[in-house]
């Protein structure tokens, strides 16, 4: 068949898909721990409720659904072989920022369940697990990936499991807490037989849109550092306090901040956000005592990033000096730059390709499940254009045409990938 009688018998199908998927996502944006916004964290009711409504549309499919000691949703299809087979996983996460838009996460977890539905009961040589992630953005615990973190990587070899969250419940103790609720959660284990990830996801940004293109294929991720910075002062009186006697910590704080602005902004493809203040004791009649900021710095480069951390930190500790308070600093959280499996972006690009479509290959700025999974498994990304390049956002958004290309270009990388491992893909957990 030629590409074009490909891409014209799928039509149909990826439209009535793309409508399934957007219905779908705008269900699944009701399911919130704030009314009035989006807020979805690690193991919470809001999160259960998720799990319940996608169950059933797993289910009608004929896959068969588990929730995992993480707090992760896992679907798999089973191959025409039955058990014993190769799995590719098409994942992303189902947890939120706080005030979210409906897509970031959730769009992966649904194009993968929409490509199911696209088989139409037909049966591949490899199964295919759709996972929706608990935790991507570690909004609960300050700490990101934990669902894909529990899922392929050892946990008693990075202590995170003792952050803790702000009623002081540890990452341990909150997954205690879940498996003796939910007794008939399954271990959090990778599927030995586990040969790739792939994930969609909304771009975040504004480059697909700047260039006129709905799909693009992610050839890597920024790393990024996560740090904890506090400034101590001395609390006093907001009135009998003369300026020249005060140790005010979010003064400091503050000053601290607008440097790290202009420290990203003289290098090169920096990002660095000061994005949670926690001051104390938090009155409007008294000098802050405590300022707590959170830092986020992000590169390319792994050695500007961390070279970029050690500068903000020497200048927090240098105001501090200057102004008599004390400064602790922490860094709780470094991901290294990830660069996706060659063979895998290959078989992105052939999908996209087929579909007809024009794309770019991209650098992704934003985390993402797949930067994790990328350690275990051979992993690759395709970005859908954002609208207005806007996320983390209430407005954030999809166009119905790019979820139509994003079915299509998935539904060819399904074939491409059977015609990958037929040719002998390599298991990589073998
Ligand atoms: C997640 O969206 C991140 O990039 O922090
Ligand atoms: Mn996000
Ligand atoms: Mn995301």
């Amino acid at each position: 068949m030629s590409t074009n009688a490909v891409i014209s018998s799928r039509a149909p199908i990826s439209h009535r898909l793309a409508a399934g998927v957007l219905e779908r996502i705008a269900t699944v944006a009701s399911c919130t721990e704030k009314p009035g916004e989006i807020l979805r964290t690690f193991l919470s009711p809001a999160m259960e409720e998720v799990h319940a409504l996608m169950r059933p549309w797993f289910e009608q499919i004929g896959m068969k659904v588990n929730v995992d000691v993480a707090g992760n949703i896992r679907a798999v299809y089973t191959s025409e072989t039955g058990q014993s087979s190769p799995v590719l996983i098409i994942g992303s996460h189902l947890d939120t920022v706080p005030n979210a838009g409906a897509y970031d996460g959730v769009l992966g977890v649904l194009l993968g369940l929409a490509l199911v539905e696209g088989l139409g009961g037909r049966c591949l040589p490899y199964s295919i697990e759709i996972v929706g992630f608990s935790d991507e953005e570690g909004t609960r615990f300050g700490f990101p990936f934990i669902g894909s973190r529990l899922l392929t990587e050892e946990p008693s070899e990075t202590g995170f499991l003792e952050s803790q969250d702000s009623s002081g419940v540890t990452i341990r103790q909150a997954l205690a807490d879940y498996r003796l609720v939910h007794p008939e959660v399954i271990p959090s284990t990778l599927n030995p037989e586990t040969a790739a990830y792939l994930e969609f996801h909304i771009e975040q940004g504004p480059v697909l849109e700047s260039q006129n293109l709905p799909l693009g294929v992610v050839e890597s991720v920024v790393g990024q550092s996560r740090c904890h910075v506090t400034f101590h002062g001395t609390a006093g009186h907001a009135g009998t306090s003369p300026m020249a006697m005060r140790r005010d910590a979010l003064a400091g704080a503050a000053l601290w901040i607008t440097r790290c602005e202009s420290m990203a902004a003289e290098r090169d493809g920096l990002v660095a956000t000061v994005g949670q203040i926690l001051v104390k004791p938090g009155a409007a009649n008294v000098i802050p005592g405590t300022a707590v900021c959170s830092l986020d710095v992000r590169h390319a480069d792994d050695a500007v990033r961390i070279d970029a951390v050690e500068a903000m930190m020497k200048e927090a500790r240098e105001i501090a000096a200057e102004r008599g308070l004390k400064i602790e600093t922490n860094q709780y959280h470094a991901q290294p730059a990830v660069h996706f499996d060659s063979e895998i972006i290959s078989l992105a690009e052939k999908a996209v390709r087929e579909t007809g479509l024009t794309y770019i290959r991209m650098t992704s700025g934003a985390g993402h499940d797949a930067m994790v999974v990328a350690s275990r498994l051979p992993t690759g990304m395709i970005f859908l254009r954002s609208p207005g390049g806007i996320s983390h956002h209430p407005d954030e958004s999809v166009l119905f045409e790019d979820v139509e290309a994003a079915i299509q270009a998935g539904l060819c990388f399904l074939d491409q990938f059977a015609f990958f491992l037929e040719k002998g893909g390599s298991n990589p957990l073998a």
